[in-house]
Order: C-alpha cells, then sequence, then structure tokens
C-alpha cells in the first residue's frame, strides 16, 4: 500500500509516495523551497507543487513542524509564520489539494514513528527519545514503542535559553561552532533530558544525523546509548505517510 508523505521543513517542502510495508520512498522525492515568511498560504501551496508534481490523487500525511492536535489543528509555530496558530491544517491543505484526504502530524512525531518501525528504534522496548536537530530541535517521545505525541523537548530551559536557541544545527552554523563545541552543547542538553526521562536509548536524528562521525564521539557521560538516526532525511515524509495510514 501507498500514501503520499510530505515533509514541511524550515527550508524545503519534500515529499514522494511512500511503501507502507518497505517503510520507504516508492518514487524520488520532489522538493521546493519553503517560502519566507513561510505562512500558511504560501506553504500550502508548495505542498500542492510536491503533490501535484507526482500527479497524485490519494490520501496525503503531511508533518508540521509545532504542536499538532487531533491531526489537524496547529497550536505552536516556533519558526514558521505565527498566523499559522490555531489554523485548522487539514481543512486548509485538504481544500488546496482538491478534497484529497489530509492528516498532519508534528515532525519530529513523524520521523520518530519511522525509525521505530524502520530504522534505528526498531524492537525498542522502554524510554526511547528521538531528537531531531535542524532549524529546531524536535523530540518524539516512545514508551514500549507508543508514542507521547507533542512533547516539545527542544524548548526546555537550559542555562536560561530556550535549548533549541543553543543546540540547534542551525545554530552551529549561524555562530560558527566547530563540530566539538557544538557537541559539548549538545552534551549539556542531553544530559538535561536524560536526568528527567531516564530513556534506554536516544536517536540522534534530523539533517545531522548523516554526519554523526563528526560529533557524537565528542559527547561523554550520558548513560543512555546514543545512535543515529537511520532514515535520515526520509524519516519525516514516511512517518508522515504511516500517521495518515492510521488515519
Ligand atoms: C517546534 C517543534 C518541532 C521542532 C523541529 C520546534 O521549534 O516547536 O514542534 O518539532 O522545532 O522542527
Amino acid at each position: 500500500m501507498q500514501i503520499f508523505g510530505v515533509d514541511i521543513g524550515g527550508s524545503g517542502i519534500k515529499g514522494a509516495p511512500v511503501d507502507l510495508d518497505r517503510g520507504d520512498l516508492a518514487q524520488e522525492r520532489f522538493k521546493v523551497l519553503t517560502p519566507h515568511p513561510a505562512t500558511p498560504d504560501g506553504v500550502a501551496d508548495g505542498v500542492r507543487q510536491v503533490v501535484e508534481h507526482h500527479g497524485w490523487t490519494g490520501p496525503v500525511g503531511l508533518t508540521f513542524p509545532g504542536v499538532v492536535t487531533d491531526g489537524s489543528h496547529i497550536r505552536t509555530a516556533a519558526n514558521v509564520d505565527k498566523s499559522w496558530i490555531d489554523t485548522d491544517a487539514r481543512a486548509l491543505f485538504s481544500e488546496r489539494l482538491g478534497g484529497l484526504p489530509v492528516t498532519v502530524v508534528n515532525d519530529a512525531d513523524a520521523a520518530g514513528v519511522a525509525e521505530m518501525n524502520f530504522g534505528a528504534g526498531r524492537g525498542r522496548r522502554g524510554t526511547v527519545i528521538l531528537l531531531t536537530f535542524g532549524t529546531g530541535i524536535g523530540s518524539a517521545l516512545f514508551v514500549d514503542g507508543v508514542l507521547v505525541p507533542n512533547t516539545e523537548l527542544g524548548h526546555l530551559e537550559l542555562h536560561g535559553h530556550d535549548a533549541e536557541k543553543r543546540a540547534s544545527s542551525k545554530v552551529r552554523e549561524d555562530e560558527d561552532l566547530t563540530w566539538e563545541h557544538w557537541a559539548h552543547r549538545v552534551q549539556k542538553y542531553l544530559a538535561h533530558v536524560e536526568m528527567l526521562f531516564s530513556p534506554e536509548l536516544f536517536i540522534v536524528g534530523g539533517g545531522v544525523s548523516r554526519k554523526s562521525e563528526k560529533f557524537l564521539h565528542y559527547i561523554e557521560g550520558i548513560k543512555a546509548e546514543i545512535v543515529p538516526a537511520q532514515l535520515q532525511n526520509n524519516a519525516g515524509i514516511v512517518g508522515a505517510a504511516m500517521r495518515a495510514a492510521k488515519a
């Protein structure tokens, strides 16, 4: 079975039909740049271009980089235009896609669901936390394989700062930090999350998961196992399609 997955990120909107049995893209993904400001209207237009590029006419699962309840309602918008708050995203996207059935889920939750089923978290019980380091920091918390949605651990306070403003991948680039310096910040962040949740496993996702050999070895003193995500850039697309399949 196939469902179309779309990942809405800070820099790009990317999507492809997903083969749900294999947990992988069924066709090459197509990407358009995220408009700035990332308003509901502009983003919906980007989503339409991605879905139309593949000529897709079935159900669509989308990620969103903020709190999403009931597969539709947007509650926060840290890194996209604030006018998203309180929108009914399902109605917006479905209307823009000519009435196709749509489900929306938090981006890190989507990536986590994909990793737990097809990637680094497969078969893992206990408490598992996936953290995505990108424009912000996203989190997905699993207890015995069951997702606790919308955990938003990227906004924990660390030394008086919003954690994602200290340790996201964007901050490493913006402040031109060395990998070692940035890894030190990530270590402090992981120690804080570990103090609160004592997970068995941390899965490090987002764009940096492809570069884990540059920084994971600098991270010390964390009791939990730390592994890079395996589906890397496709985790959001795959997880969005998986959630839509359950809707
Ligand atoms: C948002 C989260 C999102 C994360 C990664 C944070 O700023 O609050 O909902 O998962 O960024 O995009």
